[in-house]
């Protein structure tokens, strides 16, 4: 697995990760307007068919700062959501990461933790990452558990950064050295 492959494709039990196609569109355009996801991830931007393609023309590959990977069902090859390692310092080995799966139907199945897994794995054994930090809104209970499951540590909260639904949120901070990712998951 070279690092700056297009070819990437990390394969897991249930899903595998892989860059965004062009034949992807409709699918990546759905993922973008679940409206539980964009409350979530605290989105306020809508974008346009056209912003969209551009994009996808960009992430399709790995690009020097970021690696945006789809999450992908093995099984039927459907787009689950994507997973992606961005704001990549290479001076201090450090990234971080984030997360979406589309469709109450295929969040809480396992998904989610194995895409983690595998990615955070990818950043600790190929891109040379030492911490792989994320941001995590106060009102997101399922995503704060997964992470601290996978062994994410809280490092501290940025007070008020989200202004939705009528009132300011806090954003939890946290990350996981490679050596304490390597302790839990080998
Ligand atoms: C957060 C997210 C990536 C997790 O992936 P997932 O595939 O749904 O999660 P999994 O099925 O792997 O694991 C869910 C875990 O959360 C637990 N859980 C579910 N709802 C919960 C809640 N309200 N409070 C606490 N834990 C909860 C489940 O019991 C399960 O834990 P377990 O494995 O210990 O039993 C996914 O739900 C998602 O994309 N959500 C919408 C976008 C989002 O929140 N992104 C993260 C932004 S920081």
């Amino acid at each position: 697995m070279t690092e700056q492959s297009t070819e990437l494709r990390i394969e897991g039990n249930a899903i595998e990760l892989r860059f965004v196609r062009e034949s992807d569109f409709d699918a990546y355009y759905a993922f973008l307007q679940d409206p539980e996801l964009n409350r979530l991830t605290g989105s306020h931007q809508d974008f346009s068919r056209e912003e969209i393609g551009n994009w996808i023309r960009k992430i399709g590959v790995a690009n020097e700062d970021r690696i945006d990977l789809m999450i992908v069902l093995k099984e039927t090859g459907e787009l689950l959501g994507e997973v992606v390692l961005n704001e990549r310092d290479t001076d201090n080995r450090s990234a971080n990461i984030r997360i979406g799966i589309q469709g109450t139907q295929h969040r809480g199945c396992g998904y989610g933790t194995e895409a983690m897994i595998r990615m955070l794995r990818y950043g600790f054994d190929t891109l040379n990452l030492h911490r792989i930090h994320l941001g995590v809104y106060a009102f997101n209970p399922r995503a704060i558990h997964v992470y601290e499951k996978i062994g994410f540590q809280r490092e501290g909260l940025q007070r008020d950064v989200l202004f939705m639904d009528g009132m300011f949120h806090d954003m939890i901070m946290m990350a996981i050295l490679e050596d304490e990712f390597r302790l839990l998951h080998g």
